[in-house]
């Protein structure tokens, strides 16, 4: 039969890495050069069709600047999924993402489907963390792991499209 899904989804990560970027994409099809730092968090919600099932995301976009680590929680707690969002230009956002997977596994809901985002794919002559060490992180992990890049769209559809797909049904 068919399925309707309400899905509570956070996108977590540091600040610049990208994460209300590629909400704008995923939701509006727009990407901004001068995207401004997100305060506290935003809220998102879009519906995506799968095969057997209508899924409608609430998705919470958190701010990466530290001082607001201490609201996380709210976002994630009864969270269904989780983008845990780095930037493939910066070593740092690639270890501050391998944090917040630290911090979801310790106390997040733990069915929560989750995916490791490198964003800024189009960015290669900048690259400071290749795909294998992150493929190899993510499958260590038991996250799903893709390359996307907001500017391009490149697999940011598809980014959400996966998570869709593996939530569990009713
Ligand atoms: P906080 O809200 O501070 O946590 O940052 P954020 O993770 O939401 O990052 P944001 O989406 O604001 O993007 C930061 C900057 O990176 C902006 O200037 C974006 O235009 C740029 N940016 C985001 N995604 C991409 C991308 O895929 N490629 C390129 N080239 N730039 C990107
Ligand atoms: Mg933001």
């Amino acid at each position: 039969g068919h399925n309707n899904l309400n899905a509570k989804l956070v996108l977590l990560g540091d600040m610049g890495a990208g994460k209300s970027s590629l909400v704008l994409r995923f939701v509006k099809g727009q990407f901004l050069e001068f995207q401004e730092s997100t305060i506290g968090a935003a809220f998102f919600s879009q519906t995506l069709a799968v095969n057997d099932a209508t899924v409608k995301f609430e998705i919470w976009d958190t701010a990466g600047q530290e001082r607001y680590h201490s609201l996380a929680p709210m976002y994630y707690r009864g969270a269904a999924a989780a983008i845990i969002v780095y930037d493939i230009t910066s070593q740092d956002s690639f270890t501050r993402a391998k944090k917040w997977v630290q911090e979801l596994q310790k106390q997040g809901n733990p069915n929560m489907v989750m995916a490791f985002a490198g964003n800024k794919a189009d960015l290669e002559d900048k690259r400071q963390v290749t795909a294998d060490e992150a493929r190899v992180y993510a499958e260590e992990n038991g996250l799903f792991f893709m390359e996307t890049s907001a500017k391009t769209a490149a697999n940011v559809n598809d980014i959400f499209y996966e998570i869709a797909k593996r939530l569990p049904r009713a």
